[in-house]
């Protein structure tokens, strides 16, 4: 668990498939363009203060893959102050796979989040930004068991909070340590 998990005690979400970013960055290099350059310039667009990249792209861009029903991204709130997720898969409504976020706030557990939730269906090539640090949000699993989902995960920090009051615990919770 992470400071930034919300599962309640007991529960544990299955993790889910990672990409480091330094893979990443080697193998789709125009990603790493895009992280820094025109995804940067969107993020900006939701912000008033600067909005900057992470320094490293090994922790500026990951790669999640969730594979059939089992798993699930767990229940947490997001330390930077924006996130981007591009979408490489769709998942339409039915299919599983929706970000779930809550509209209460900062909650603990599913049944929480369920209680009163926005639910984002990933359409591929769609990029998403949101600042999620006070709503507890997880993706759902998908509903066929021979399912994929990707979708490329990029935080983006602030002066007010700035890529250096990252969770010293995240680094090694997300496996990127
Ligand atoms: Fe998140």
């Amino acid at each position: 668990m992470s400071v930034t998990s919300r599962e309640r005690v007991g529960v544990t979400a299955i993790p889910v498939g990672f990409v480091d970013g330094t893979t990443i960055a080697g193998e789709l290099p125009w990603l790493r363009e895009m992280y820094y350059g025109p995804f940067r310039a969107v993020a900006q667009l939701a912000c008033a203060e600067p909005v900057f990249a992470a320094r490293d792209a090994h922790i500026g861009l990951n790669m999640h893959i969730q594979r059939g029903s089992a798993e699930r991204y767990e229940c947490h709130v997001d330390s930077s102050p924006l996130s981007a997720l591009l979408y490489v898969t769709d998942h339409p409504a039915g299919s599983g796979g929706e970000l779930v976020v809550s509209n209460r706030g900062d909650v603990r557990g599913r049944e929480e989040v369920d209680a009163d939730a926005t639910r984002v269906h990933p359409v591929a090539g769609q990029l998403v930004v949101f600042d999620a640090r006070h709503r507890t949000h997880y993706v759902a699993p998908l509903t066929d068991p021979d399912g994929v989902r990707i979708v490329v995960v990029m935080p983006y920090y602030t002066p007010s909070c700035p890529e250096s009051a990252r969770p010293t615990d995240l680094d090694h919770h997300l496996g990127l340590a």
